[in-house]
C-alpha cells in the first residue's frame, strides 16, 4: 500500500511542520502513544481523522513516567508495525522522537499536576503522572495541536491531562474515546502481550468484577462501595487466585473524589496485577 505519511524524529523539523500547517489553516489533532499499537490506538487514530485536517500520531515510550519496578526495559516495542499500522488508520504524521533528544543530559523541568494524582494510580506509582504530564506538555508544545485525543482506559490520565490542559491554558480540546476490549472483554493493552496462553485467559478477571459491580447496582439497587469491594475481590480470586489487587476504588465521574454511596455518575476504577501483569480497567456504574 503506498501511503503519503511522513515519520518525523527530529523535534525542530515537528514544530516547524507544525507551525507551516497551523499558518495553513490546517487543524491539528494530536494522538499520543508509547507505540506496540493495538485497535485500542488506531480507535483513537480513526477518531481524529474524522475531527481534523492532520493527524500526527506520537509514538514514544517515555522513560520518567516509569518507576523503578516497573516494566521499562521490558516494554514491547515494534516501530516498523506501528508506523504501517498508523498509515492505515488515516494516520497522516508519525512523530518518533529520540529519548536524548526528548531528555537531554541537562533535563530538569517538570510539569506536576497535584491533588488529583495522589490517589489511584498515583497512590501505587508515585512518579508516574509526573512523568506523563511533562511529557504531554513537551507533545503539546512542539505539535500545537487544536485537539487531542485520549482513552477513556485510563481514565485518571484523561482527567489529569484535563487539568493541566486548564490550569497551563493551553488552547487544546481534549477528546475522550471509548475503551476497545478483546471479544472476552478484556481492555486492549500493549502490556497484555506478556501473557502466555495459559495465564491469558485469567486477565479477564478485571471485566468480570466490573460487570459483576454494575450488575448489582443496576439490578440489585446495591449503593454501598464496600459491599461491590467485597464482592469484585471475590470475583477477582475465584477467577485468578493468585491475582494481587492493587485499588478497587469507587469515584465521582467528573471530580475523582471517593463517594460514600453509588449513583449514576460514579465510576469504579481498579488495578489488578495478573501473573504479575499489571493491569487497569473502569466502568461506570450506569
Ligand atoms: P499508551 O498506553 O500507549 O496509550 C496511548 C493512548 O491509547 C492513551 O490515551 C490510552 O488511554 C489509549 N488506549 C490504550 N488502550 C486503549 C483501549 N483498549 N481502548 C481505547 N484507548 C486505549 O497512555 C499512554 O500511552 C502514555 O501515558 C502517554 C499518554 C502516551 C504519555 O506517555
Amino acid at each position: 500500500m503506498k501511503s503519503n505519511m511522513k515519520t518525523i524524529r527530529s523535534i525542530p523539523q515537528m514544530q516547524k511542520l507544525a507551525r507551516a500547517m497551523t499558518a495553513q489553516n490546517m487543524t491539528i489533532a494530536l494522538v499520543p502513544t508509547m507505540g506496540f499499537l493495538h485497535d485500542g490506538h488506531l480507535s483513537l487514530i480513526r477518531r481524529a481523522r474524522k475531527l481534523a485536517d492532520v493527524v500526527v500520531t506520537s509514538v514514544f515510550v517515555n522513560p520518567i513516567q516509569f518507576g523503578p519496578k516497573d516494566d521499562f526495559k521490558a516494554y514491547p516495542r515494534n516501530e516498523k508495525k506501528d508506523i504501517k499500522a498508523i498509515a492505515s488508520a488515516g494516520g497522516d504524521i508519525v512523530f518518533v522522537p529520540r529519548a536524548e533528544l526528548v531528555y537531554p543530559v541537562d533535563f530538569q523541568t517538570f510539569v506536576t499536576v497535584e491533588k488529583i494524582t495522589a490517589t489511584l494510580e498515583g497512590e501505587f506509582r508515585p512518579t508516574h503522572f509526573i512523568g506523563v504530564t511533562t511529557v504531554v506538555a513537551k507533545l503539546f508544545n512542539v505539535v500545537r495541536p487544536d485537539l487531542a485525543v485520549f482513552g477513556m482506559k485510563d481514565y485518571q490520565q484523561v482527567m489529569v491531562i484535563q487539568q493541566m490542559i486548564s490550569d497551563l491554558n493551553y488552547p487544546i480540546k481534549l477528546i475522550v474515546a471509548p475503551t476497545v476490549r478483546e471479544k472476552d472483554g478484556l481492555a486492549m493493552s500493549s502490556r497484555n502481550s506478556y501473557f502466555t496462553p495459559r495465564q491469558r485467559p485469567k486477565a479477564i478477571c478485571l471485566y468480570a468484577a466490573l460487570k459483576q459491580a454494575r450488575a448489582m447496582v443496576l439490578r440489585d439497587g446495591v449503593d454501598k462501595p464496600a459491599v461491590l469491594k467485597r464482592k469484585m475481590t471475590q470475583v477477582i480470586l475465584s477467577i485468578c487466585p493468585t491475582a494481587q489487587i492493587d485499588y478497587i476504588a469507587f469515584t465521582d465521574f467528573d471530580s475523582l473524589q471517593p463517594v460514600k454511596r453509588i449513583t449514576r455518575n460514579t465510576i469504579c476504577s481498579l488495578a489488578v496485577r495478573v501473573h504479575g501483569v499489571r493491569l487497569i480497567d473502569n466502568m461506570k456504574l450506569s
